[in-house]
């Protein structure tokens, strides 16, 4: 497993470049990323560009040892470019342009950027494409970043009705698919569609949806723009790579990685913790559940985790953290120091989950600008910060960690994670607590708590190596995800279908068959009735299958089972839909296919799935108790410990004790790098 560190020449006197090489190479780095915000030191003035401090930085890299990373530098346009072409600017959805002052301020689809893209990637690519120090290529940085993806400048308006075209072809067509009839929205030339966020209502959910996957598919096109640039003067032995943001709603993160060699994401955990529970959009509690007793240093492991699995289903690829916290962040709302203990932590807990390569956040703490109040592994007067001294503990581990990322990745059970069902589902939720991402975090968490591995995939994927695939909300239904997941249970897999599947068409509108539309068949019931459940509302359920107790809340479906062999596993019974069903199974082919009726809180889902898991002979790792975690990655099953305090629990007859901010292997527990660092 490499390691590597994220530099910033252009920010110290060249003086200090070698003692920094010097130092990251006692460290135990091999890859440093460079230069993806520099692009005003790269070209101070249009056209004349300066690559001697880049030549010298590289130089000095490679000598110490190191191998190169480059970033395109485009998500920070100088200022020379936005002053003189100010049209590159993104407008918001108030129409205003955005203003020079930090980053990511341009526009994914405006024509002007995309020649100033295309000079500095290629004057860049031909300079450093066959350098022997360089490596790989990131390209841009963070894309969508400070919620950046949606503009509503005339560019974009225009790019949209020609993606509309395209997609279309006749506005008779866009008008059927959009239901225009309604409110007299029928449009008659494709120049009166207008981007849909300035109308006084909501807007059409067709209409809306189109512009989101529009929004997605411009950032995709612009970095394959950059792609075929790069690909056509580097090195073919280069890799190209992209930097996302976890479980960031604004692009598919499955079209974005398909093209480039792998994909990477920014892990920062204390920051996301912050933001994992409360009442905003993309946190992964949410008002459901409270998050466990962590270490305030160490972040989440489930919410960590989950991007970490959700990075690896966009290509079902060992993928790298590009950006890797080591102590505070300066961007969330408490920002705690950490302690010794949390890089070794988040550096094996990244690899167990399907990382190749760990890159750490940043090398040294900045004076200046934005992120003064963001650590580094050296300090602002240059000191060495706790991270350091961690990374060369961490040299006694190499080969280990070296042996688990040889290791391929592997799940028992998959969860079916889609961006048109997310993003159809975010823009008509029904009920302000209904959040797509939040029941897929909910099963992840209860499938890790029950020692159950698992990957999220796409409906494309294939599952066959999967005895158990569960889809919290199939919502948007066509008969070709039907005939693939029917082909799938047909073949012996076991298929959970969760509510408000197949509610919708690809178009955004409501199914005209029967729910849940094109599954119908498969899962052999018929969704007569649905209710959105206020705060306070719930309905009573008998199970006559799953060991499931509690009520309905949320949300939930009235079931009838519509084929012979569908059984009934749990009914309800109270409220208006008593004795009717509402958790159904059907044996199918070699398989069979359940359909669940409600939004089962933490608990249930955790019933639901012993029972599922018992059913498919799935075998489950330990009990462990709140607060640890586990991962497999080949043979090795590791268990982390989040918490401030030494855990304990028993495994193969065996008490087991794991030192705060630790983990042991269940396969070699008691020796190598079980509890060896000291809990301070
Ligand atoms: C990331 C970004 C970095 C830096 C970092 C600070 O989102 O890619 O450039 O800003 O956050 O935590």
């Amino acid at each position: 497993m490499h390691l590597g560190i994220c530099y910033y020449p252009e920010h110290w006197p060249r003086e200090r470049w070698p003692i920094d090489a010097q130092l990251m190479q006692q460290a135990g780095l091999t890859y440093v990323r460079i230069a993806e915000f520099a692009w005003q030191r790269m070209e101070p003035a249009e056209g004349a560009f300066d690559w001697d401090w880049l030549d010298e930085a590289i130089a000095v890299l490679s000598d110490a040892g190191l191998q190169v990373i480059l970033g395109t530098p485009t998500a920070a346009p100088p200022a020379w470019l936005t002053h003189a072409y100010p049209e590159v600017c993104a407008v918001d959805a108030e129409g205003r342009a955005q203003a020079h002052g930090a980053r990511r301020h341009y526009c994914f689809t405006q024509p002007t950027y995309h020649r100033h893209t295309e000079r500095i990637v290629s004057a860049l690519a031909e300079r450093y494409g066959h350098h022997p120090a360089v490596v790989g290529w990131q390209i841009d940085n963070e894309f969508g970043c400070h919620d950046t993806v949606y503009c509503y400048c005339d560019s974009c308006a225009a790019a949209f009705r020609d993606w509309l075209r395209a997609r279309y072809q006749t506005l008779d067509a866009l008008n059927a698919a959009w239901g225009t009839v309604f409110w007299s929205q029928t449009y008659t030339a494709w120049e009166q569609i207008p981007l849909p966020h300035r109308a006084p209502a909501y807007p059409n959910p067709s209409h809306a949806l189109d512009y989101i996957r529009f929004a997605s598919d411009a950032v995709v096109a612009y970095q394959q723009r950059q792609l075929d640039i790069l690909r056509s003067h580097i090195a073919p032995t280069h890799f190209v790579t992209h930097n996302l943001l976890g479980k960031y709603p604004e692009i598919n993160g499955y079209d974005l990685a398909r093209p480039l060699d792998f994909i990477c994401w920014d892990s920062y955990p204390t920051g996301y913790a912050e933001f994992a529970a409360g009442d905003f959009d993309g946190a992964l509690y949410g008002s459901d559940d409270a998050p466990g007793p962590w270490a305030y240093d160490l972040g989440d492991p489930y919410v960590t985790g989950f991007c970490h699995a959700l990075t690896y289903g966009f290509k079902q690829h060992p993928f790298w953290v590009m950006e890797q916290q080591i102590g505070q962040v300066n961007w969330a709302r408490y920002n705690p120091g950490v302690r010794p203990g949390a890089l070794r932590l988040w550096t094996w807990h990244a690899a167990a989950a399907g990382a190749d390569a760990v890159v750490y956040f940043r090398w040294r703490a900045c004076r200046f600008a934005q992120e003064q109040y963001h650590s580094g592994l050296l300090h602002h007067d240059s000191n060495l910060d706790t991270g350091y001294d961690e990374l060369l503990a961490l040299q006694d581990e190499r080969e280990p960690l070296a042996a688990l990322t040889a290791a391929p990745v592997t799940a028992q059970v998959a969860l079916l994670f889609d961006y048109d069902d997310w993003w159809a589902l975010r823009l008509q939720p029904h009920h302000r607590d209904y959040d797509y991402l939040r029941e897929h975090f909910r099963y992840y968490r209860a499938l890790t708590q029950l020692g159950l591995t698992v990957a999220l995939l796409p409906y494309e994927a294939d599952l066959s190596a999967y005895p158990l695939v569960i889809a919290p909300s199939a919502h948007i239904g066509t008969e070709e995800r039907a005939a693939r997941l029917t082909a799938y249970v047909e073949q012996g897999g076991a298929l959970l279908l969760g509510a408000r599947s197949g509610f919708k068409t690809p178009e955004n509108l409501v199914t005209a068959d029967p729910l849940p539309g094109p599954f119908r068949a498969l899962v052999g019931a018929t969704v007569v009735a649905w209710h959105s459940l206020p705060p306070g509302a719930s309905y009573g359920l008998r199970s006559l299958g799953p060991n499931l107790t509690g009520m309905a809340t949320g949300w939930a479906e009235c079931l009838a089972p519509s084929a012979p062999q569908t059984e009934t596993l749990v009914a309800y019974s109270d409220g208006p839909w008593e004795g009717y069903a509402a958790l159904t199974r059907q044996p199918l082919g070699n398989g069979q296919a359940l359909y669940l009726g409600w939004r089962p809180t933490l608990e249930q889902t955790r019933a639901l799935l012993i029972y599922l898991a018992r059913g498919c002979s799935l075998e489950r790792g330990p009990q462990l108790p709140e607060g640890l975690v586990a991962l497999q990655r080949g043979e090795q099953r590791l268990v982390f410990n989040f918490t401030d305090q030494p855990q304990r629990f028993t495994h193969a007859g065996r008490q087991l004790t794991v030192a705060p901010r630790d983990f042991i292997s269940l396969s070699r527990a008691g020796d190598a790098y079980a509890n060896v660092t000291p809990a301070l």
